[in-house]
């Protein structure tokens, strides 16, 4: 029987870039966007990329197998004589997670084809591991999230809290088309924050306090108030400098087109923006996205509790 596992992609919400400066961040897991890695028969650990068409074993280094060799030495044995096949759903250097997908997806399938349990803390370390190897610094929001697949409310450094809300909504994830490798505008913001501690600590700040506020809203259901937290936070980010002409002119139509809020995610200079709708809104806005120049649009609803009184 072959053996497979998969991981999903994930979105930003908001706090990208103050989150590796300590500040709060919301990352929410796209479950229907995923990495799939199956095991077949072969005479040494191997990777096929079938979508990059790359094939490539341990005497190559990489990130997969450098990850691969992490967790054959953490389990203590060797690694298993299988060829691991790989396709995604998820567009990479595009803010979406595609790395820690496939470090995730990896490490679950070999736990599997080792008979080891996949413990989330033990794939969720082994990951952030692979994540360091792409970005330098990351602060371990994109790992926890696609590890745990669940809403989170992230703190580098803290423990994992799932995010609680109330309410229902629905964001368009809107691609530019632009791929751009998360590590570049990471090490541009703790460039500009070394040059200009006092200008740009506040704009950190400022995000850190809409990812706190935005957590506080999805309590109370305001879509409206979250929606007008996102575009300020894209604000920031823009005076973070990690926005683009694409991202700006996709986030302006959105909010045109009468999205609640919209911004940037993920590392930005490329990559995807989100948009807030309500099913009133939701129609206009995918159209307006795809005629401002969306190569594509994807869409997931955030869905809460309804708490009933007794
Ligand atoms: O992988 P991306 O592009 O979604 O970026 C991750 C979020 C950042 O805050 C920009 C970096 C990080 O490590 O948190």
């Amino acid at each position: 029987m072959r053996q497979t596992a998969s991981a999903c992609a994930k979105v930003i919400l908001c706090g990208e870039h103050a989150v590796v400066y300590g500040q709060p961040a919301i990352a929410l897991p796209l479950s229907d966007v995923r990495v799939t890695a199956t095991a077949e028969p072969a005479e040494t650990l191997t990777f096929v990329l079938q979508d990059l068409n790359e094939t490539f074993d341990l005497t190559q280094t990489h990130p997969i197998t450098e990850l691969a060799m992490r967790v054959c030495e953490a389990l203590n044995v060797p690694p298993p004589p299988i060829a691991v096949h790989l396709s995604s759903q998820i567009p990479i250097a595009s803010g979406l997670g595609s790395g820690a997908a496939i470090a995730t997806a990896v490490a679950r399938l070999l736990c599997q084809v080792l008979e080891r349990p996949a413990d989330p803390e033990f794939i969720n370390t082994l990951v952030y591991e692979s994540e360091k190897r792409f970005h330098g610094t990351p602060s371990g929001i994109d790992n926890t999230v696609i590890v745990y697949e669940t809403p989170i409310y992230f703190v580098r450094d803290k423990p994992i809290e799932r995010l609680t809300l109330i309410g229902s909504y629905t964001l368009l994830i809107g691609d530019t088309g632009v791929r751009a490798p998360t590590h570049i505008p990471v090490g541009d913001v703790r460039r500009l924050y070394e040059a200009e501690p006092d200008r740009i600590g506040p704009v950190i700040e400022a995000i850190g306090k809409i990812s706190r506020d935005i957590r506080h809203l999805l309590l109370g259901g305001d879509a409206s108030a979250i929606g007008r937290l996102m575009t300020d936070n894209h604000r920031l980010l823009q005076t973070l400098t990690v926005s683009s002409s694409e991202l700006d002119s996709l986030v302006m139509a959105a909010l045109k087109a009468g999205a609640l809020g919209a911004k940037m995610s993920g590392g930005g200079r490329g990559g995807n923006m989100i948009a807030l709708v309500t099913p009133q809104t939701r129609a206009a806005v995918k159209d307006t996205l795809l005629q401002a120049g969306a190569v594509h649009v994807l869409e997931t609803t955030l869905q809460g509790h309804e708490f009933s009184s007794p």
